[in-house]
């Protein structure tokens, strides 16, 4: 074996080490109890009751070519085991990946092009700002609301339901929790989502909510003239925490995950601008370690200002911006001119 394979071996163990430790983490040495974010809830049917959550008069049993019945059945679930082991190279492969740039550079619109990766639809898009209006052409794209960091544990309780039952490939109990969401559109087999990439629109956005709600801040309940208290230095710790356990735990999803952030410049004492994404400190760090891809994406034109707007994202690091690519058919590539999802993604699927 070369020292190469060992050593990605080593790491990869590592990272699995990484994400086992998760399950033993004492979460009050950290946070307090209430704000505790991802513990499973109980408002989502669990696996073996989720037929009788919802009523069987709710679903389309129907005669007609929509039949959910004569779906594929549900594949048996395999044993539960407290470890598995699989060959690095057959082992499914899912993109972990992060997309941060300056605000209105098409950060959005990229992490959609996931959708038109077969591989890797259907996408669902967490989106915490409101700021779809640039997919809004896109019905083929699902997006999730969010409004303040205590609904993340809700989203994330759903997504792992979906998953096992995906997995299971037991579609009816998926219509089911589908329909549960969607009350008003009857879940049919051509409208049963499955999905496999979860894009959340932005981390930079969703770190605010969690500083909101340590503060006691409520969006819209909230006196605009009254001056919040400035964040106190447990409360930077206690959302660096909740930040680094949501990717964490989001990453470890059977999924194509991708995160969004915004940039944050930084200056030297010799004007020199550096970029990465907008997360406080070291958490900015951190939340990189996480993940697989980090780019960066710019948009300029040639240096004589003509011709078009060229989009560009950055995967290799650099002394002017924070990149990271570990997927071995890039190496070398250093960018990617007007991206797709589906450029980087090819080597992992
Ligand atoms: N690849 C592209 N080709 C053409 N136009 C694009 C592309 N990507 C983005 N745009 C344009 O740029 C606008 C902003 O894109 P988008 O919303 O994805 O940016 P963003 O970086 O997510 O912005 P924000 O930081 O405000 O969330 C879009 O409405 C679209 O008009
Ligand atoms: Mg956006």
């Amino acid at each position: 074996m070369t020292e190469q394979r060992r050593r990605r071996q080593a790491k990869a163990e590592k990272a699995r080490l990484d994400s086992m430790e998760l399950e033993d983490l004492d979460e009050e040495d950290v946070l307090e109890e209430e704000d505790v974010v991802l513990p499973p809830r109980d408002d989502l049917p669990e696996e073996d009751d989720a037929e009788e959550a919802v009523e069987p008069d709710d679903l389309d049993d129907g005669e007609d070519e929509d039949d959910l019945d004569d779906l594929p059945g549900a594949a048996k679930a395999a044993p539960k085991t407290p470890f598995t082991i699989s060959s690095a190279k057959h082992r499914q492969r899912y993109l972990k990946a992060m997309v941060y740039g300056p605000y209105g550079v098409g950060k959005t619109v990229l992490s959609s092009t996931a959708q038109d990766v077969p591989e890797m639809r259907d996408t669902l898009v967490i989106s915490a700002e409101s700021g779809d209006l640039s997919i809004a052409d896109r019905d083929d794209i699902d997006v999730i609301p969010i409004s303040s960091y205590k609904q993340l544990s809700k989203v994330y309780e759903y997504l792992r339901r979906h998953c096992q039952l995906r997995d299971k490939g037991d579609l009816k109990s998926l219509a089911k929790l589908q329909q549960q969401l969607r009350p008003d559109e009857k879940v049919t087999r051509k409208n049963l989502k499955q999905y496999r990439t979860v894009i959340v629109d932005s981390l930079t956005e969703l770190h605010k909510y969690c500083m909101y709600q340590l503060l006691g801040i409520e969006i819209g309940a909230f006196d605009l003239d009254m001056e919040p208290d400035n964040p106190q230095f447990a409360e930077w710790g206690k959302s660096g925490e909740m930040i680094r356990l949501f990717v964490r735990t989001l990453r470890d999803l059977p999924m194509h995950v991708i995160f969004v952030a915004a940039e944050r410049t930084h200056e030297d004492e010799k004007k020199r601008r550096f970029f990465s994404p907008a997360l406080p400190g070291q958490l900015s760090k951190d939340v990189q370690g996480f993940l697989d891809v980090v780019g960066y994406l710019r948009a300029g034109k040639a240096a004589d200002g003509q011709g078009a707007l060229t989009r560009r994202l950055y995967i290799q690091p650099d002394d002017r911006y924070d990149a990271k690519c570990r997927i071995r058919a890039l190496d070398g590539i250093t960018h990617f001119d007007n991206p797709t999802i589906a450029d980087i993604v090819e080597g992992v699927i």
